[in-house]
């Protein structure tokens, strides 16, 4: 082959294939014209294989010629093939009629749960109010659950009828109040303070309209000196106010717990009749809301803390019964349902 062969070969391949791309009526064809040019028994493949018999001088005249040739037909091919790659696309999207000005389907968004709602609303109110949060573990100690907070031994509530054991040598419940943070706290602060500790609690109830083996606490305790029973009530009565509004009243009546004396429940005004009685207060215009009172001495004295020096308030009250309040839920099993019908609405 002489140089001139060689250069009229290249343009006949330029020329040919060119126009075969020109006219290449989809990706399939391109890609059957890009090995017939450039695959391993390719035109120009073939054409180059005989740069090796030429001389030096012609390897330099003829060398760049090929390489020149053979990127141009490369972007040639590529650019032929994005085209097809494009139309592909684009026939495609055709097809289906898109109308790019429609606006977008909703996206459906997560949503709060109405008791985590409500719990809030109630860890902020008390907050307002002064309390740090605090929390407690659901598997507890007997000492930490009754011991410190001066529930003897055979009280009906270390019963296997209203606690959970959990199977161990230590004997562990899943701890039956919050009250387990008052004992967990005092044994390491100690005072002034002033904790809420809101969390899951568990009796061993089955569940109904009203009772559930699994609910929510809220736990209050301020311990100092000086603290009585008439900061309890100014400061409940502070809290009521913030979660039910201006006109919410509380009174107390007698009661007892092991680890508060005097020990009180704490009644709301029902805010749906205001106290005139309807079927959510039964009747009897108030609705038991929480219990409380004046931290035992012996509980104080368990965990530390000197009761002839200080004295203190606790009360714990069920997120779900306020909750229902608030929301106006009559069933207590609509929580945890996970209903979405209802849960959407809060
Ligand atoms: N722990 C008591 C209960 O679960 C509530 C309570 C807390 C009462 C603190 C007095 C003081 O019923």
């Amino acid at each position: 082959m002489t140089i001139q062969e060689f250069k009229s070969a290249c343009s006949t391949i330029e020329q040919e294939y060119k126009a075969k791309i020109g006219q290449a009526a989809d990706l399939a064809a391109v890609e059957e014209l890009r090995v017939a040019a450039l695959g391993r028994k390719g035109a120009l493949t073939e054409l180059l294989k005989g740069l090796k018999d030429f001389s030096i001088e012609e390897k330099k005249e003829a060398g760049p010629l090929g390489n020149a040739l053979k990127a141009a037909l490369t972007a040639a091919f590529d650019e032929k093939t994005e085209f097809f790659a494009a139309k592909e696309i684009n026939d495609e999207l055709n097809k289906v009629n898109l109308d790019l000005t429609l606006p977008g389907y909703p996206v459906a968004k997560g949503h709060r749960h109405p008791l985590s709602v409500a719990q809030d609303r109630m860890t902020d109110i008390l907050s307002r109010l002064g309390f740090e949060w605090a929390e407690g573990p659901w598997v507890e100690d007997e000492k930490h659950n009754f011991d410190l907070l001066n529930i003897p031994l055979h009280h009906p509530a270390r019963d296997a009828q209203d606690t959970f054991f959990v199977d161990g040598k230590m004997p562990l419940v899943l701890r039956t109040h919050t009250s387990n943070v008052q004992s967990r706290y005092m044994e390491k602060h100690k005072p002034p303070l002033r904790i809420m500790a809101p969390g899951r609690v568990f009796r061993n109830d089955s569940l109904d309209a009203t009772h559930s083996p699994v609910f929510h606490q809220i736990e209050g305790l301020y311990v100092d000196k000086h603290v009585s029973l008439a900061d309890l009530k100014s400061d409940l009565t502070a809290f009521m106010k913030g979660l039910f509004g201006n006109k919410a009243e509380i009174r107390f009546r007698p009661s007892f717990f092991p680890f508060t004396e005097p020990s009180v429940e704490v009644d709301v005004k029902c805010v749906f009749c205001q106290g005139k009685g309807c079927n959510v207060c039964k009747g009897n215009g108030w609705i038991e809301m929480l219990g409380a009172g004046v931290v035992h001495p012996n509980v104080l004295r368990n965990c530390g803390i000197d009761p002839e020096v200080y004295s203190g308030y606790a009360f714990g009250m069920g997120v779900e019964r306020l909750a229902m309040m608030m929301l106006n839920i009559k069933d207590i099993r609509t929580f945890y349902e996970n209903d979405l019908r209802v849960l959407k609405q809060f």
